[in-house]
Formats: structure tokens, C-alpha cells, sequence
């Protein structure tokens, strides 16, 4: 079959912040741009991000990157790499101004300045206490930073292709990417978009737990690709569990909560965190409060007729502060747990919310080859949450995402721009099997006459995550989860629509993204059951504690043979001296 091919010097596969971040580089550098997305562009996940962006402005009290940067490598539990993570904290203030100067509607302070509210785990003087570091747009920070950003690449005319999936990349022999296959939603069109240079920018895939804030749409189609292209998944067993997600909802409530003042109860009417984290309370990391809450729910203290969740009050900081700071919160509560917060409390349980892990790259986005040293895959770029740089090691600070997003869209962006206006570098020449994997993909699905229901093994594989992955881990849980999986993973080998006649591309749309959600989801079970320790958001009962002789390394997963190689963690920032690991108290 003849498949149309379009030329441009860049695709990004993905249009959510970092995507846009980066296209606005591209863009605005003259390069022809195509910007993938199986949304409209300020339908992406990034529009649900709520409490802000982190950046040491100081604008309410005394800040500075260097406390940014302690906080940020503590809160990773020393997993991060200190580059990258010097890197990201040193430009978050250019970043911000940045946006600011794009026409960001930010709050404002009195003195005109932007607005900024406390988070959990950033500190001023290296954990002394609480620092507003948080530069928020009410609860609305990722809503308000898409539209700027969309607005943003419409002026610097950015070619969208709206509900465009991508499939599968497209390398040669000599393993660089040219381009991806991709197909047009509503026609399932099959098109091959010839680039220079491919960035995925495609978030999360925090839809492999069946209790999570990500939106549908998070179905990790760019590390699905990425793994079926030979290339390997980073950190795979970090997933944060968000505090705060409503209970039997998983809609999102901010950690702006409790930076406002609000604060955590369990069924007893005990302020709990004060026991878990003395000095910031619940403006503790996210696993040391996630954990918390799960310990208070298991020792029988949790609220509710089935004591299975914990209460967030925040009705004491008033309806007044309620609607101008917490405005989405508010309708939130109301709609989705029947709540008016300003009266009553929310019922809250930890919720899936963000891969720390994704495909390996270094501080300029390109994506690296393997484990071992800087080989990088000549074409191929990644930012935001699909990439792993790793600035989150083993547990995010929250508004974190929001800034690495920006930073990281914003160098990959610059990397490539370099990349092709140096050589003035002409398009390669495709293979000859180019779309052959898609295609092969498509045609399985399309021609199947029997075989396993989408929805069923969907459920199962979210299922299989929730009961054996989650906040806590145990050994035989674990062992029988990697084993369950792998039979989720064989049964999405199979997959077909029963009836024919009333199937639509949602239908075939929903099994290609159930292929990418297997590969995930096969690499984090894996991982989190090779890694015999306890670090940020990996809690084994069995090893109770973190082993830094052993573990101060980063995993890789390869699809090919599911096996697992080691890198050790960059402990050497670019400037300053490392952050030694020690023990992580709040
Ligand atoms: O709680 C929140 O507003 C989420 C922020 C984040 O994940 O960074």
C-alpha cells in the first residue's frame, strides 16, 4: 500500500507543555514544524496541573536555587542526578519571567509581583521550614500556562495535526530516527512524517493504575514507541501517589491545599502528619505523606463508614481565601465527592499522578542509546514526563513537573535547533520498511476474528498494577504481579473488537494505546521487583530501608529479552559542590 509521506525538519509527538515548550523554540527559529496530538492541543494533560510552578523568586521571603537544589536532590532520595538537577533549579527564574513575559496570567501580590504559595518539601535554608517557592495562577497554574503557550505557537505558526496518534518511529540501520508513522484519528489515515529531527513530548501513563489523576489520554505512546525501537525505559519503578486524589474519583485536589493551610485528619480527628514529619508537617514530600496516609487507612484510623480514606480540612481558611485561591478546588470537592470544602472536609486517598521514570536523556533532550555513558540516538529528542533526565530520582517535588517541563521543552527545543542549523542537514533516506511495524500493528488488530476484549485486559493490567504495585510493596505481591503481568502482556498479543460493523478508530485508537500502556507497565513491575530496597517512592517491606552501597544507581529496562542494566547516579553537580546522600527526614 502507498503511504503518503510528509517532510518537515521537526515532528513533536505531543502537545502538552513540554511539546509546546519545545515547538515554540523550533518555531520561532524559522525550522518547519509539525506538533502530533491525539488531543486538541490545550485539551493535554498539562491543563490539570493545579497548585504552580516551582522557581526560588523570592518574592514573599528570602530564596535561592541552591536551597531549590538541596530540596530537589533530598526529595528524590539522592536518585537524581545533580547536574541535570543544578541545571533545572538554576534557569527556573529565567523560565517563569519567561512566561510571565508571554502574558501568563499569574496571581499577583500586592506589590505586583507574582504570587507564590508553599509546596511540599521545599525549604528555605536546607530544610530549616517551609518557603513559598510555588508561582501560581490560583489552582490553575497548567491551564493558564497551555493557553499561553498554544497562543504562544499559533503567533509563531506552528503546524498542529489535531487527533493525530502517533504509531510507532521510524529508524534506520544505523539506529537514527527519522520521523514516525502516524495515524489521523478520524480517517485512520496512515501517514509517515519525514523529520529531521522527532522529540517526544508525550507526559505520562499514569493510566496503568486503575485509581489515577491522569487523564485518558496518558497512555505512555511515547515510551511504548521508544521500547518497541530497542530503546530503554529509565526508573521505571518510581510512580508517585499524589497525597490528595478524591477518594473513589482519583480527580486531582492540590497540594495548594496545604499550602494555603489546609491540613490532614484522620478518623479520629488527629492532625497525623505531626507524628511522620515534625517540622513541615503536611508539607512533607509526597511518598513520606502518601505513605502516612496509607499506614493511618492500614492501622484502622481511616475516616468513613469502611475507614478507608483520610480527610483534608481546609473549611478554617474561609470562603473568602477558598474562591479567589482555591477556586477549582472548591468545584471540585462539590462535584466530584459532594463536598462544599468550605464547610466540610474532602475525602482523600494517594492517587497515581506521575511517572518519575521515561526514556533516558541528557540536559539537552536527546535521548541516550543504553545504560552505559553518553552514546546518544542521532534524531531523537524527549522532555517532560516521558523522558527520564533524571531530575526526580525517586520521588517529585510537587511543581517540579511544571518547571522541568519548561526548562527541559525549552533546552531540547535549542539542542535541535542546533543540531540542524549547523550542518544544514538534509533529510535521510527513509527504509524501505519504514511504516511496516505500524502497519503490521494495525492490520493484527483489524483482522482478528477472535481473541481478547480491549476493555477486559485494559482492566486486568490496571487491576494487576493497583494490587501489586502500589504505595507499599511486598515480596510474594510483587513476584506474582511480574508474573501476572507478563500474562496481561501475552493476552494484549491478541486483542480484538467483537463486532465489527460498529467499530470506529476510538476502538482501534484504545488498543494501540493499550499496546504502550503494556510496555509500561511490564517495565515498572520488573524493575520495582529487581530493585531490593526502599527509596522515595519504592517502599519493599522486605527492605525496609534505602542501601546506597548497593543502589545508587538508575535502571534500565529493555524490551528486548525484558532484561535490566544499572547506571549510577551523577552525584557531581555542574558547579557547586554535591549534596551528600543522608537520612531524609521532614
Ligand atoms: O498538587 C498539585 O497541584 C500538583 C502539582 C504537581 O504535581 O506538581
Amino acid at each position: 500500500m502507498a503511504i503518503t509521506t510528509r517532510q518537515f525538519d521537526a515532528v513533536v509527538v505531543g502537545a502538552g507543555g513540554s511539546g509546546l515548550r519545545a515547538a515554540l523554540q523550533l518555531a520561532e527559529a524559522n525550522l518547519r514544524v509539525a506538533v502530533l496530538s491525539k488531543v486538541f492541543p490545550t485539551r493535554s494533560h498539562t491543563v490539570a496541573a493545579q497548585g504552580g510552578v516551582s522557581a526560588s523568586l523570592g518574592n514573599e521571603e528570602p530564596d535561592n536555587w541552591h536551597w531549590h537544589m538541596y530540596d530537589t536532590v533530598k526529595g528524590s532520595d539522592y536518585l537524581g542526578d545533580q547536574d541535570a538537577i543544578e541545571f533545572m533549579c538554576r534557569k527556573a527564574n529565567e523560565a517563569v519571567i519567561e512566561l510571565e513575559h508571554y502574558g501568563m496570567p499569574f496571581d499577583r501580590l500586592d506589590n505586583g509581583k507574582i504570587y507564590q504559595r508553599p509546596f511540599g518539601g521545599h525549604t528555605s535554608n536546607y530544610g530549616e521550614r517551609a518557603v513559598k517557592r510555588a508561582c501560581a495562577a490560583a489552582d490553575r497554574t497548567g491551564h493558564a500556562m497551555l493557553h499561553t503557550l498554544y497562543q504562544r505557537n499559533v503567533r509563531a505558526k506552528t503546524q498542529f495535526f489535531v487527533e493525530w496518534m502517533a504509531l510507532d518511529l521510524i529508524r534506520n540501520q544505523a539506529g537514527d530516527v527519522l520521523g514516525v508513522v502516524a495515524m489521523e484519528m478520524e480517517t485512520g489515515e496512515v501517514t509517515i512524517l519525514q523529520a529531521k529531527a522527532t522529540l517526544l513530548a508525550t507526559g505520562g501513563a499514569g493510566r496503568i493504575y486503575a485509581a489515577s489523576t491522569n487523564a485518558f489520554i496518558n497512555t505512555g505512546d511515547g515510551l511504548g514507541m521508544a521500547a518497541r525501537a530497542g530503546i530503554p525505559l529509565e526508573d521505571m519503578e518510581f510512580w508517585q501517589f499524589h497525597p490528595t486524589g478524591v477518594a473513589g474519583a482519583g480527580v486531582l485536589i492540590t497540594e495548594g491545599v496545604r499550602g494555603e493551610g489546609g491540613f490532614l485528619l484522620n478518623k479520629n480527628g488527629e492532625r497525623f502528619m505531626e507524628r511522620y514529619a515534625p517540622t513541615v508537617k503536611d508539607l512533607a514530600s509526597r511518598d513520606v505523606v502518601s505513605r502516612a496516609m496509607a499506614t493511618e487507612i492500614k492501622e484502622g484510623r481511616g475516616a468513613g463508614k469502611d475507614a478507608d480514606h483520610i480527610l483534608l480540612k481546609l473549611d478554617h481558611l474561609g470562603a473568602d481565601v477558598i474562591d479567589k485561591r482555591l477556586p477549582g478546588i472548591r468545584e471540585i470537592a462539590k462535584k466530584f465527592a459532594n463536598v462544599d470544602p468550605a464547610k466540610d472536609p474532602i475525602p482523600v486517598v494517594p492517587t497515581c499522578h506521575y511517572q518519575m521514570g521515561g526514556i533516558p536523556t541528557n540536559m539537552h533532550g536527546q535521548v541516550l542509546a543504553g545504560h552505559g555513558g553518553n552514546a546518544i540516538i542521532k534524531g531523537l529528542y524527549a522532555a517532560g514526563e516521558c523522558a527520564c533526565v533524571s531530575v526526580h530520582g525517586a520521588n517529585r517535588l510537587g511543581t517540579n513537573s511544571l518547571l522541568d517541563l519548561l526548562v527541559f521543552g525549552k533546552a531540547s527545543g535549542e539542542q535541535v535547533v542546533k543540531d540542524l542549523g549547523a550542518d544544514a542537514i538534509a533529510h535521510q533516506e527513509l527504509p524501505k520498511d519504514a511504516a511496516d511495524r505500524a502497519l503490521a500493528r494495525l492490520a493484527r488488530l483489524d483482522s482478528a476474528k477472535s481473541g481478547e476484549s480491549v476493555h477486559e485486559v485494559g482492566a486486568e493490567l490496571r487491576r494487576t498494577m493497583q494490587l501489586h504495585c502500589g504505595v507499599f510493596r511486598f515480596p510474594d505481591s510483587l513476584a506474582e504481579g511480574v508474573r501476572k503481568i507478563h500474562e496481561v502482556a501475552q493476552r494484549a498479543g491478541s486483542l480484538y473488537f467483537k463486532d465489527k460493523s460498529k467499530v470506529f478508530n476510538t476502538a482501534r485508537v484504545e488498543a494501540l494505546e493499550l499496546e504502550n500502556l503494556v510496555e509500561v507497565a511490564v517495565s515498572t513491575m520488573v524493575s520495582a521487583h529487581a530493585r531490593q530496597e526502599s527509596r522515595g517512592a519504592h517502599d519493599r517491606s522486605d527492605f525496609p530501608d534505602r542501601d546506597d552501597a548497593q543502589w545508587m544507581k538508575h535502571t534500565f529496562w529493555y524490551k528486548e529479552g525484558n532484561r535490566l542494566e544499572y547506571r549510577p547516579v551523577n552525584l557531581k553537580p555542574l558547579t557547586v559542590e554535591s549534596f551528600e546522600p543522608k537520612a531524609r527526614v521532614y
